[in-house]
């Protein structure tokens, strides 16, 4: 197999003045691993380190420049699969830790648990030596200036359609020269959110899903919407009958019919074909072409009669 790798930093209503930063910031994380996948790297590993180039970028709200939820704390979510085996490590509204991906890939070897959160989650970072990191380390001045504008708004709702916000989840998926897929997931989740709130970015078949006989998805948008229609694997179910930008767009055309959500996904079929769609204003993301080398986009090329 050819291997691939595409990567997103969020379907969201992206303001311009972000533009250009999304774009390199995905960018930069396809370039990060494309040749080390092209010489052997899994599919697994690929996913992982291009996410961890996400978390690591202020721009993204993942890792490094999450939203703050209500009492204005970094709780963060995020999801590894495995295609070969179907198996997934997740974790839940954990703090302090600058890549959540890597904790879900630890958990993606455990013998017995597959998703961790509360206590036990903390625990389980202690006993992996996982160092923590200041609030500090996480918190952008952007996200600070939007949490305090947002804070007392009585207006504000994170479902309001299209509400300008800097940025959203990230997420990768890779096809590897073996013809193993993988796909990750790693968010802040929405603005102002309750403490403990969790989204569709961890919950398997909804944020991400990954089946080397079907394709490899990673979701972006309102985690609420997504959850219901489990997104990822509604996409990679419909990679079975469908050529894969169809199977997408067919993803997000469920998601705005069935449960008026908006967001987006990436993905690759089990040929190696890449799909991408939103219904959202903008979508980040970056793929490598065997041609054109890496290609970057961020426009509307989601399903313009459906938005709102
Ligand atoms: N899609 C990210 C979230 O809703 O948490």
């Amino acid at each position: 197999m050819v291997p691939k790798i595409i990567v997103h930093g969020g379907a969201w209503n992206i303001p311009k003045r972000f533009h250009q930063a999304h774009l390199e910031g995905c960018s930069k994380a396809v370039q990060a691993v494309y040749a080390d996948l092209k010489n052997g790297l899994s599919a697994l590993e690929a996913v992982e380190r291009a996410v961890n180039e996400l978390e690591a970028d202020p721009t993204f709200n993942a890792g490094r420049g999450s939203y703050l939820n209500v009492k204005g704390e970094i709780e963060l979510d995020a999801i590894i699969c495995d295609g070969k085996t179907l198996n997934f490590g997740a974790v839940a509204a954990v703090q302090n830790i600058l890549h959540p991906v890597s904790v879900a890939k630890i958990l993606l070897n455990h013998p017995e648990h597959c998703f961790l959160a509360g206590n036990g989650l903390k625990d389980f970072l202690k006993e992996h030596h996982i160092a923590e990191v200041a609030v500090e380390d996480l918190l952008t001045q952007r996200e600070l200036v939007y949490y305090r504008k947002i804070k007392g708004d009585p207006n504000f709702t994170t479902r309001k359609p299209f509400e300008p916000a800097p940025g959203d989840t990230v997420g990768a998926v890779a096809l590897d020269d073996n013809g193993n897929l993988a796909a990750a997931t790693s968010t802040g989740g929405t603005p102002r959110k309750l403490p403990g709130r969790v989204g569709d970015s961890p919950v398997i078949g909804a944020g991400a899903y990954a089946d080397n006989q079907l394709g490899a998805i990673s979701a972006s948008g309102f985690g609420e919407a997504i959850m219901k229609i489990l997104l990822a694997k509604l996409v990679c179910d419909n990679f079975k009958d469908l050529p894969a930008m169809a199977a997408a767009r067919f993803g997000i055309t469920q998601l705005r019919k069935r449960v008026n959500g908006l967001g987006g996904v990436i993905g690759i079929n089990r040929t190696g074909t890449y799909a991408y769609c939103h219904n959202t204003p903008f979508m980040a993301y970056a793929y490598y072409d065997t041609k054109k080398g890496i290609v970057s986009h961020i426009k509307m090329d989601g399903m313009p009669s459906d938005r709102v």
